[in-house]
């Protein structure tokens, strides 16, 4: 062997260049786009408006517009994303069973809330900063969720204020609340949201306390350390994990806050039957089931699979919503079947404005709206309460 292959072996062993390869995997940021139904990188050319035929269609699209921070601030879960990536494993153990014998044309998917007719059991899950994703933001978003005739759920953290985005379409709104210690700034926050209009107010209580970590892994890529810039005198920087911002949450806070407020009040981010029960303790109207989206305590099971304990747990006492994971009509279906009465959306709202705007966004929702038709026609159900336990079987781990 000459010098120069000496060299060659002595400089780059297998081992090296394994490392090598893992990091460079570990590092794409196209291996950590949602997991169904394939991976964001085999992707040849983007696809046009017109091709767009499900929810992942949009993913790639709102990929390629926006800045690498921005994609991952949407895609991210916790620590591992083990709750992310469980979040949609579940709808795999969840079989969609019978039917037969209807047609979509026979199928009405309107519901009622809180005395309320929808038009679909679907709907809008709050997410922060959607003019991030495009200019359009919170006011089209509204504009889209209006012209699809679905109610739209707006962030504490909107990138327009609460009364603008009120204004900017005619559909029903909901306001998302994170409580903050100082009592008196909920009650304006609350006050301007009712003044505008907001028929339910949802108060978010999972606690994130994490770091994004596709933020930190973005720094070696020179991508922005988007939460440095966001601290404030509540969340000041920590060195580690806990932000100071949401970890104070008592059950009590429900009993403070009840007084402020005149429509529905509802609890977000609750995981079990007790959870649940104390929510109805203290006051509470409805229970969203949400682990945000797997961006709150990683390793915590997906939302489909507690469901029915919470169900169970509430046994109809108030209305039982859930989040996370939610993709397509069959799994809104899934849920409709283990006793949810509605189902929001998170990233899937966001692909579809970061992908076209508002026109995205009205497709993306269409889309899973008309799935949902599609797929309560197969399993033979023609509206909303026909919709029972035994078009479904479970096998959950
Ligand atoms: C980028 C992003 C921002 C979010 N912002 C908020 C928020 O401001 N308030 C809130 O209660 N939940 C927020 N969530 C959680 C969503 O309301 C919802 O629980 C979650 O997105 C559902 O999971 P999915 O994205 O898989 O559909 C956010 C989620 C994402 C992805």
């Amino acid at each position: 062997m000459g010098s120069i292959e000496q060299q060659w072996r002595r400089g780059f062993s297998r081992r090296q260049a394994l490392c090598g390869l893992a990091s460079f995997l570990a590092a794409s940021p196209l291996l950590h786009a949602q997991r169904d139904p394939y991976p964001l990188g085999p992707h040849r050319r983007v696809l046009g408006f017109d091709e767009m035929r499900t929810a992942f269609d949009f993913e790639p699209v709102f990929h390629d517009n926006v800045p690498l921070a921005i994609y991952d601030y949407t895609a991210h879960g916790t620590d591992s994303e083990f709750t992310l990536y469980r979040n949609r494993d579940a709808f795999d153990w969840v079989e969609l069973v019978g039917g037969g014998g209807v047609t979509p044309a026979e199928v009405d998917t309107s519901t009622e809330l809180f005395g309320v007719r929808m038009d679909s059991p679907i709907m809008l899950a709050p997410t922060a900063r959607q003019r991030d994703l495009h200019p359009d933001g919170e006011l089209g978003m509204h504009r889209a969720a209006t012209s699809a005739a679905m109610t739209m759920i707006v962030s504490n953290v909107s990138s327009f204020p609460f009364p603008q985005i009120a204004e900017a379409a005619d559909g029903p709104l909901w306001f998302q609340r994170y409580a903050t210690r100082d009592l008196e700034g909920n009650r304006q926050v609350l006050d301007m949201a009712q003044d505008a209009g907001c028929q339910t107010v949802v108060v978010t209580i999972d606690q994130q306390a994490s770091y994004y970590e596709r933020d930190l892994h973005d720094r070696n890529l020179g991508g922005a350390p988007r939460r440095a810039r966001r601290r404030t005198p509540q969340n000041p920087p920590n060195p580690y994990r806990v932000g100071a911002g949401r970890l104070w949450y008592e059950w009590t806070l429900f009993d403070d806050l009840r007084p402020m407020i005149e429509v529905p009040m509802l609890a977000k981010g609750i995981l079990t039957g007790e959870g649940a029960r104390k929510c109805l303790e203290h006051g509470v109207d409805g229970i969203i089931v949400s682990n945000h989206g797997g961006r709150s305590l990683d390793y915590g099971p997906s939302t489909l699979e507690v469901l029915e304990e919470v169900v169970e747990a509430v046994s109809g006492r108030v209305p039982v919503l859930i989040d996370s994971g939610f993709r397509r009509g069959a799994d809104v279906l899934k849920a409709l079947a283990l006793g949810a009465v509605a189902v929001c959306l998170g990233r899937a709202s966001r692909w579809g404005l970061g992908a076209f705007g508002e026109p995205g966004a009205r497709k993306v929702i269409e889309i899973i709206n008309t799935e949902l038709v599609h797929a309560m026609a197969a399993v033979g159900r023609t509206t909303i309460a026909a919709i029972d336990r035994s078009i479904v079987r479970t096998s959950f781990p």
